[in-house]
């Protein structure tokens, strides 16, 4: 398989609190149009095996197991405005620079109303996102990729790190009777800079299918998260997203849609 290489910036870790990244590594030819389609269309997708290609080439897959079955313990979000008991999470917040990714403290994630009209405007607090998965290999691996799809498809001079990340791990779920709504706010914008979100898994559901909308608010693509290592990468200035409710396929199973959400914020913002 034909390459790409990618500068190496070298990653030592320099503190225990710190995750040892590096854009050093290989990406795979088939994935490095990504940051071109991010660059050109404003946001792009990785099917799952490119993902993976992409992943292997810049760090560990290790115990991915491990990291995909902590969905299965996710705090219920009681800052629904909609009433809604669908949506179960936890919520970290870190430091990115051009080689390491350090976790901060504990804090609300806050968004104004004027990107998240349901449920913006107030700090909400939320379970913290459990250490051994902070610093878990598959998200520094995230990390790593997130790093060089956001800054291939951007002048590297404009990185102005170090960058405010945020990481959501979701779950939606389907009940019986009432379906979940992945995005309960609707068409919107994450209020960052990059956004990038990942299936972990789906289980049960139909529909979940995620648009995106030009700066007019013209739909410009559908297409849906099937499989695990789905992700789309957005330019959270120049387009909007979406993700349609998702309902059961067998009515009396549970049914549920688990994603990764990365944001990524210039501190000068
Ligand atoms: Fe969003």
């Amino acid at each position: 398989m034909s390459i790409v290489a990618i500068a190496t910036q070298g990653a030592e870790l320099q503190h225990p609190s710190l995750l040892a990244t590096s854009t050093s590594g290989t990406i795979p030819d088939a994935f490095s149009g990504i940051s071109n389609d991010i660059k050109q269309a404003g946001y792009g997708f990785a099917a799952g095996a490119r993902m993976a290609e992409a992943m292997r080439g810049l760090g560990s897959m290790a115990e991915r197991e491990r990291f995909v079955s902590s969905w299965d313990d996710l705090g219920l979000d009681r800052f629904m405005a909609d009433g809604g008991r669908y949506r179960r999470r936890r919520f970290a917040a870190f430091e990115m620079s051009a080689n390491t990714v350090a976790r901060k403290p504990h804090q609300p994630h806050y968004q104004s109303r004027d990107y998240n009209p349901l449920n913006g405007d107030i700090e909400r607090w939320f379970e913290p996102v459990l250490d051994e998965n902070a610093d878990h290999p598959f998200l520094r691996t995230v990390f790593n990729v997130c790093r060089w799809a956001f800054t291939s498809a951007a002048p590297v001079a404009d990185a102005g790190w170090p960058w405010h990340a945020e990481m959501h791990q979701f779950r939606i779920e389907a009940m019986t009777e009432v379906v979940g709504h992945p995005t309960p706010e609707g068409m919107h914008r994450d209020g960052v800079d990059w956004v990038c979100v990942m299936l972990i898994k789906r289980e049960n559901v139909q529909s979940g299918t995620t648009e995106i909308f030009d700066d007019s608010s013209e739909s410009v693509n559908r297409f849906t998260l099937t499989e695990p290592l789905d992700t789309v990468f957005l330019n959270d200035t120049r387009v909007r997203h979406g993700v349609t409710p998702i309902s059961r396929l067998a009515p009396e199973r549970e049914g549920y849609r688990d994603v990764l959400v990365l944001t990524f914020r210039r501190n000068d913002e």
